[in-house]
């Protein structure tokens, strides 16, 4: 299936994939057609062996304005219950590979949960993020009230979703939503050069500490302990573990194959 709204750009980097965002009329809005696209290319991307991280950026004006408001208006909860769209993020919530979102402009509703459902967001200094669905008289949906507070802290999670306050680039940096901004024009650069680095790693351990990080939003820090400890058996099992090491030992780069 050929993509309306994304763009599967060449790969930017040995490893790296790039996928756009690309409905600039409706500011990148997540139509769910646009999703199950994303879906689809996010599965394929993952279980191909020559992507080791993701880049996913919208353009220089909107990273995504969020959910498609008139796709949505005019619907019912059973209608939107029997759309189940939020199938779709469930299945990129599980995408092994690292997501590096890059935002330029609007990251809001939707697009805000977009971005925080990536594992890193590089950010241009014209960036904004919020959760303006309660202007809508709706709520974020797609993990916006629990991904956003577990970011930034109750304090200004509640003032962005219960005001709709949208944050600049930089407001964004110093609550730790973002991991860094830089200017427009190399916004998704800096984002490329990220994903080129993690490329470089074991593919498996780059998987396998991604899961670990993310497990601890999920349950206590006993059991996230345990689940790091046996990934991190785990990788005593892989050829690139041998490679890493025995690379150190005779001072070259290791070369990792993802075994
Ligand atoms: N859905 C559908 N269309 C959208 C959209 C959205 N979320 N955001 C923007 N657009 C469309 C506009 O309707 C407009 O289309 P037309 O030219 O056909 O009228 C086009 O994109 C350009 O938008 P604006 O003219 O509004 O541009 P602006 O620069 O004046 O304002 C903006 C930009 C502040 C982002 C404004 O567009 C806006 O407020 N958008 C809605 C943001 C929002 O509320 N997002 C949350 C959606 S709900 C959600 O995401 C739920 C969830 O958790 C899953």
């Amino acid at each position: 299936m050929q993509p309306e709204f994304l763009i599967i750009h060449p790969p930017p980097a040995q490893y790296v994939a790039h996928v756009q965002l690309h409905r600039p009329a409706a500011l990148n809005a997540l139509n769910l057609q646009l999703m199950a696209e994303l879906r689809h290319t996010l599965r394929l991307l993952d279980a191909d062996d020559q992507v080791r991280a993701i880049v996913i950026n919208g353009d220089e004006q909107a990273f995504a304005a969020g959910a498609d408001i008139k796709q949505m208006s005019g619907k019912s909860a059973i209608d939107r219950y029997n759309t189940d769209q939020f199938s779709t993020w469930d299945t990129i919530r599980r995408i092994k590979k690292p997501l590096i979102a890059a935002v330029s402009g609007f990251a809001l509703g939707g697009g805000c949960e977009l971005a925080m459902l990536c594992d890193l967001i590089v950010a241009s200094e014209t960036a904004r993020f919020g959760q303006p669905e309660i202007k809508l008289g709706i709520m974020p949906a797609a993990g916006g009230t629990q991904r956003l507070t577990r970011a930034v802290g109750k304090a200004l999670a509640m003032e962005m979703v219960l005001t709709g306050r949208q944050l600049s680039a930089a407001e964004a940096l110093q609550a730790g939503l973002i991991n860094k901004i830089v200017p427009v024009a190399l916004y998704l650069q800096e984002a490329i050069k990220l994903a080129a680095t993690m490329a470089t790693m074991s593919p498996l351990a780059v998987q396998m500490d991604k899961e670990a990080v993310l497990k601890s939003f999920d349950t206590t820090l006993d059991e996230c302990l345990q689940f790091e400890q046996k990934n991190f058996y785990l990788l005593f099992a892989t050829a690139d573990q041998q490679e890493g090491m025995q690379a150190f030992v005779e001072k070259r780069k290791p070369v990792f194959k993802g075994r």
